[in-house]
């Protein structure tokens, strides 16, 4: 019998600021998966695209894909609102998504044998990268409370910017995100939605482990 506590694959998708990278995490951290912000992939080739102007070009970004180890999209500076407005424009390309995806699938189907499977947050994670996911997730929270989130990350990371500044530039990521031909943001009708508004970090943590238990522990 296949034991259901191995080799989980969790999808999540989620809109900026919605406080998915935070409960994907501890999620990873409970069972044991290999977790994956896949933003910070496009943040890192949007960062790439801002610091080395010059050198910026496909077969450059192809040979940092190839070498890229997870550890490398900590880095703080992927954080700031420039490099994630960048982000979602470059994010609209289609033939960077394709070099993006073989290795977020990668990671997703094959985590390190340490691992008991994996667990990825994202916009197309759900129906493109881990359509057969044991779990689906669309995390979601009102625009005001992402932006006040957001601010207060940025804050903390000592960025200078205003909470107006921070609201308009998640709108215009919502509208890219969601309006976009390719990959857009939606929620697949299989994925459990999840609206964090007004519920703790513990809240929803345990809303998503009490589904992940019922099904792993039957
Ligand atoms: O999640 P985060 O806000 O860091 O993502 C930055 C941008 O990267 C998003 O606004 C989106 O345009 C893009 N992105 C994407 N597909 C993903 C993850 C992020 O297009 N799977």
């Amino acid at each position: 019998m296949k034991n259901k506590k191995k080799n989980i694959k969790i999808a999540i998708d989620s809109p900026a600021a919605a406080g998915a990278g935070t409960l994907a995490k501890s999620i990873s951290k409970h069972y044991n998966l290999l977790y994956l912000d896949t933003g910070k992939i496009y943040r890192m080739i949007a960062y790439l695209k801002i610091s080395q102007k010059k050198r910026y070009n496909m077969s450059f970004i192809k040979k940092k894909i190839k070498k890229l180890n997870i550890k490398e999209l900590q880095n703080k500076k992927l954080l700031s609102d420039e490099v994630g407005t960048e982000a979602s424009i470059i994010a609209k390309n289609n033939i960077l998504r394709k070099l993006v995806h073989s290795f977020q699938i990668n990671c997703a189907y094959n985590p390190p044998k340490k691992f008991n499977g994996s667990c990825l947050d994202g916009r197309d994670i759900t129906y493109k990268i881990i359509p057969d996911a044991d779990f689906k997730f669309f995390i979601t929270a009102n625009i005001n409370i992402r932006a006040q989130r957001r601010f207060d990350e940025l804050r903390k990371l000592k960025k200078r910017i205003s909470f107006a500044e921070v609201l308009k530039s998640i709108k215009k990521r919502d509208k890219s995100d969601y309006n976009r031909n390719i990959s857009p943001l939606k929620k697949t009708r299989d994925s459990v939605l999840i609206n964090t508004s007004n519920l703790s970090k513990r809240a929803c943590f345990l809303k998503i482990k009490n589904i992940i238990d019922k099904k792993i522990n039957n």
